[in-house]
């Protein structure tokens, strides 16, 4: 199968007939047409995606649309890609549906990198899967690897055929190769699925240009800029320094184009359901190469509506699930992973609310513990981090879970509300953001980091910010300088962050480098095609022969770092309390210096403890919801005590405590 049209409408049901039964009462609810039989196993499975599918169809396209044909297209496609599905893989589909909750495993750890940067090719990572295994990996994010337009191409976000692959990375075969062999070595694959927009020279694009009524419907067109204009009232900017607006003129076709990103991106019309179909056909054609969980980009802005954001509406959720569900039917082995980088109050719906409740995506990305993070560490403060984390998010989902992470290969937005920055005395949202901007950038007076503004925002006045972990977390500072403390400040922080996205319930995410830390890489500013995106500052190629003489060097930041990461992963796949069905609770000590995490597990409840400022700290015993001591530090192993019953922090320490004994 390609990425052409799913199959066409033609109508592949029989009518039940009943015998004896009369003409039909058209008074009575049409009955449901039933299928022809398909293979039983698949015909159980789509009787329980349709219990989860209906609803949401109907919401979303009746009565415009015929949702009965919908469903009857949409069960023949996926019984067409079932019937196609590799042997391995259906019995990896039969293991993980009697397991769906594979994902939640205290084993699970992600890397996410990109193929030429890390490897080579497809055909070259193989050979990295043993440096990725003594980390402990299970999961491997490929960054974008589908086939993207020439030029610019949003770092791979602008696709012109999702079931082709970029070919200075290899062809499908080998995608489907590599993916073969990570599953061998119980490394599940990744890859990027870019739902909102294609490139504007994806093959639907061109026949829209070609005036094809059919693909036209694809897009969000506009004879003119009336709605546009209108829409953009409440439309904010997402790169307002290089590509302001939401809609670009296309003169080929005289008419207005969405495009949320860049000009060259082309927002989908999912109010029309043969997106939804022609995106089932392609999630399924990759899921029979070997894909295991899609990473579903840019997932808020799928659905707009006049007069709001056209970010987050309920609409999403809908569409989400009937993604999840429909993928279950024929693929039950596969998970999506929601890429919605909102605010706290729309994060949590990516992970299942109220009707959508353990339906939606399995995975979502924690934006707001990466920002939560550095704000802290920033500020040598953890109120809000706090307050928030404590606050906005429930302690646990039905079958669904965060990845955690600390940096990607985008840029830093200081996701801090009004509301979030109220609940702190004397904290001003905005000033809080602008000093956080500052103190990445470097130039807060005492920052010990290292980054640069993104896409400042004439209109707002925010900034975000680009950097490698190693280098926001102070390590490129403290190597210029030559001095051993402070170095040992940014090792220590790097592996506290770490630890604390390893003990926080979800799948904590490495991103390439950041396991031996790896500085800002300002040579993209001499490539034409990536100078104008200051993301690629922390996208740099792993440098392997440093990285051998790094952790030849016990010492070397690189080696501890390394070190520390993989005792850090080790640890938390020997502790089934940090699985994730077990809660995350935040727990508030009382003291700005510290963020606490209890993963309560019924028998051996782990306390994440973190000292986020460079000066030690002494911990009440007393206020430790796991009895007074001693206990055994999960993370760094030994025993820890409280004497006069008082706990002693280092600067910028973890420790994972559980009871002794
Ligand atoms: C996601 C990607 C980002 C890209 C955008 C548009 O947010 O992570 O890199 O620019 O989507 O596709």
């Amino acid at each position: 199968m390609s990425d052409r049209d799913p199959s066409p409408p033609a109508q592949k049901f029989v009518r039940a007939a009943r015998e004896g039964a009369g003409p039909a009462d058209p008074s009575l609810p049409r009955p449901r047409p039933r299928p022809r039989a398909a293979h039983p196993l698949f015909e159980l499975r789509w009787r329980r995606a349709l219990r989860e599918i209906e609803g949401p169809l109907h919401r979303l396209y009746a009565p415009a649309h015929d949702v009965d044909a919908l469903l009857g297209r949409m069960r023949d496609l996926l019984y067409a890609h079932w019937r196609a599905r590799p042997q391995d893989l259906r019995a990896l589909d039969l293991e993980r549906d009697v397991d769906p909750e594979w994902f939640l495993s205290e084993r699970m750890a992600g890397y996410v990198c990109y193929v030429d940067r890390f490897a080579g090719t497809f055909r070259d990572l193989p050979d990295r899967i043993p440096y990725l295994r003594t980390l402990g990996i299970t999961y491997l994010h490929l960054m974008p690897c589908l086939l993207p337009r020439p030029g610019d191409s949003d770092g791979g976000y602008a696709v012109m055929d999702y079931t082709e692959t970029d070919p200075r990375l290899g062809s499908i075969d080998d995608l489907e190769a590599a993916a073969r062999t990570l599953r061998a070595n119980g490394i599940s694959l990744c890859i990027d699925l870019v739902l909102n927009h294609t490139a504007r020279e994806h093959r639907w694009a061109e026949a829209a240009r070609a005036d094809d009524p059919h693909y036209r419907a694809f897009y969000r067109l506009f004879e003119d800029d009336t709605l546009p204009r209108r829409y953009a009232e409440t439309l904010p900017d997402i790169f307002p320094a290089q590509a302001p607006g939401s809609f670009t003129w296309e003169p080929t076709m005289g008419r207005w184009v969405w495009t949320t990103f860049n000009t060259f991106q082309w927002d989908l019309n999912w109010e029309n359901p043969e997106v939804l179909l022609a995106f089932l056909d392609i999630i399924m054609t990759l899921a029979n190469r070997g894909v295991e969980v899609f990473r579903l980009d840019a997932v808020a802005f799928l659905w707009k509506r006049l007069g709001t954001t056209c970010q987050n509406l309920p609409e999403v959720h809908d569409l989400l699930q009937i993604l999840v569900q429909a993928t279950r039917a024929a693929a039950p082995a596969v998970i999506h992973k929601a890429e919605a980088i909102v605010g706290p109050r729309d994060l949590v719906a990516y992970l299942g609310q109220g009707r959508h409740e353990g339906r939606v995506c399995q995975l979502a990305y924690h934006n707001s513990l990466m920002v939560q993070a550095w704000s802290s560490l920033a500020a040598r403060d953890t109120r809000l981090m706090t307050h928030v984390l404590g606050r906005h998010f429930p302690e646990g989902f039905r079958r669904a879970t965060w990845v955690t992470y600390l940096r990607c290969h985008d840029d830093i937005g200081w996701a801090i509300t009004d509301e979030d920055a109220a609940g702190i005395p004397d904290l001003s949202a905005p000033a809080h953001r602008a000093f956080l901007a500052d103190f990445y950038n470097g130039s807060f007076p005492g920052s010990f980091a290292r980054g640069e503004d993104f896409q400042p925002d004439p209109v707002t006045g925010d900034r975000r910010t680009n950097g490698t972990l190693a280098s926001l977390a102070g390590l490129e500072v403290a190597l210029e300088s030559g001095e051993t403390g402070r170095i040992d400040d940014a090792v220590a922080r790097i592996l506290m962050l770490h630890a604390l996205i390893a003990v926080h319930g979800g799948i904590p995410l490495v991103f390439m480098g950041d396991e031996i830390g790896l500085l800002n890489d300002p040579s993209f500013r001499s490539d034409p095609h990536l100078a104008a995106d200051g993301r690629w500052l922390h996208r740099p190629r792993m440098d392997w022969v440093a990285l051998e003489e790094g952790l030849s060097q016990p010492d070397s930041p690189a080696a501890r770092i390394a070190a520390g990461l993989r005792t850090i992963l080790a640890a938390r796949a020997a502790c089934p309390s940090l699985a994730g069905h077990v809660p995350t609770r935040v727990v508030d000590l009382g003291d700005r210096a510290l963020f606490s995490v209890l993963r309560p597990h019924e028998a051996v409840p782990v306390l994440g403890l973190f000292n986020f400022t460079e000066h030690p700290a002494l911990v009440p015993a007393g206020r430790l919801p796991i009895g007074t001591g001693p206990w055994h530090d999960r993370l760094w192993g030994g025993t820890v005590e409280a004497p006069e019953g008082r706990l002693d922090l280092p600067p910028y320490a973890a420790r994972w405590l559980a009871p002794a004994g």
